[in-house]
């Protein structure tokens, strides 16, 4: 029976990690704190540990958690830039889950655009309360208009798909242009004609902060982003400027560069100190989730599924399908 701890656990994953444990032979201890250097050390006699978006996975925690014999450890998502995957070269042995539900990112990409759009947040606050009145709740046809997806790789090429299901113009900007029906532009061109503009590309020296003042400055007025990729690909102090200017028309964020003292905890009875944030979530054109766009039941079942396959193949000392190398960070 091998031992494996999760970090940074809630109820959802214990329930679809559970259903893996007879299978796989596997013993599972769900902790609540997030993996950090002063945390590293709850992973001793274990046989391997497992982390997720928000775990400070940097040199001192890969190297705490190699004092404490791990040897291996799964993310049980598909980004990975919250890894410094050089410190852990011939120490510990890194996987992923690349692939659990393109869909579900996609989906709620599609979800929250359509929200903001048509202020469908507002009108159930609305009607909860009797409050029947539509001033205020305009909004505009997505049909026709342009969006811009930058990064067609799985997710973006699935919400790239369901733009064009509801007849909008789409264009692209990514590196290694993948998609023969789609026309790819320089991302300054993007900036320039899109309606909308959705992230979908990783985050990495090349990315952060590519929303800027200077490319918001190239885009149009009244533009809307959508960001479900990873939050510090905008300049978040840029982003509330272009806001209060009413350059940018409007803001869905999945996603939030400092997110991680925040998102995946209730902070109701807080006051919050980040003020970046806590002005984000006061503007009316702005809604945030808190990463949630992977929360499905298909999603949590496969990131379950991988990540035991991941810690099998370790276990059975076989080529590890889904391991993250130093050449690919
Ligand atoms: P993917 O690897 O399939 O696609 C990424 C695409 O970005 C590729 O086509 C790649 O060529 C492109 N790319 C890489 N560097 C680029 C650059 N400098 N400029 C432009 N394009 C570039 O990844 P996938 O599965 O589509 O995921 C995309 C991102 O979504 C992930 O990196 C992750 O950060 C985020 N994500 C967010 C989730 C959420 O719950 N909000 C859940 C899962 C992923």
């Amino acid at each position: 029976m091998k031992k494996i701890c999760l970090f940074d656990s809630k109820p959802y994953d214990k329930i679809y990690f559970e259903k893996y444990k007879d299978e796989y032979g596997f013993e599972f201890e769900y902790f609540e704190t997030k993996l950090r250097p002063q945390t590293a050390v709850l992973a001793r006699g274990f046989d391997a540990a497992v982390a997720f978006v928000n775990d400070e996975v940097g040199r001192d925690t890969i190297n705490r958690l190699f004092e404490n014999n791990i040897r291996i450890l799964a993310m049980r998502c598909a980004g990975y830039n919250n890894v410094d995957v050089a410190a852990a070269k011939d120490k510990i042995r890194l996987v992923r889950v690349p692939n659990y539900s393109p869909y579900a990112v996609a989906e709620h990409t599609m979800a929250i655009l359509l929200t903001l759009v048509r202020k469908t947040n507002k009108a159930y606050i609305r009607t909860r309360e009797y409050n029947f009145s539509l001033n205020g709740l305009m909004g505009f046809v997505l049909h026709g208009k342009t969006v811009g997806v930058v990064g067609t790789g799985k997710i973006g090429s699935v919400f790239l798909d369901i733009c064009k299901g509801f007849g909008m113009e789409v264009c692209a900007y990514d590196m290694y242009p993948s998609r023969k029906d789609v026309e790819y532009l320089s991302f300054e061109e993007l900036c320039r004609r899109s309606d909308i503009i959705s992230l979908h590309c990783p985050l990495t020296s090349e990315t952060k902060h590519m929303i800027n003042n200077k490319t918001i400055d190239l885009m149009k007025d009244g533009v809307y982003i959508l960001n479900t990729s990873r939050g510090a690909l905008i300049d978040s102090e840029d982003l509330v400027e272009a806001i209060k200017s009413e350059k940018i028309g409007g803001a869905a964020l999945d996603v939030y560069e400092e997110e991680s003292e925040f998102f995946y905890e209730d902070k109701s009875a807080t006051i919050i100190q980040d003020d970046t944030l806590a002005r984000l979530i006061t503007m009316p054109n702005v809604l945030v989730t808190s990463h949630q766009a992977f929360l499905t039941r298909e999603a949590l079942r496969e990131i379950a599924h991988t990540t035991c396959e991941n810690l099998k193949e370790f276990f059975e000392g076989r080529e590890l399908k889904n391991e993250i190398a130093a050449s690919k960070s």
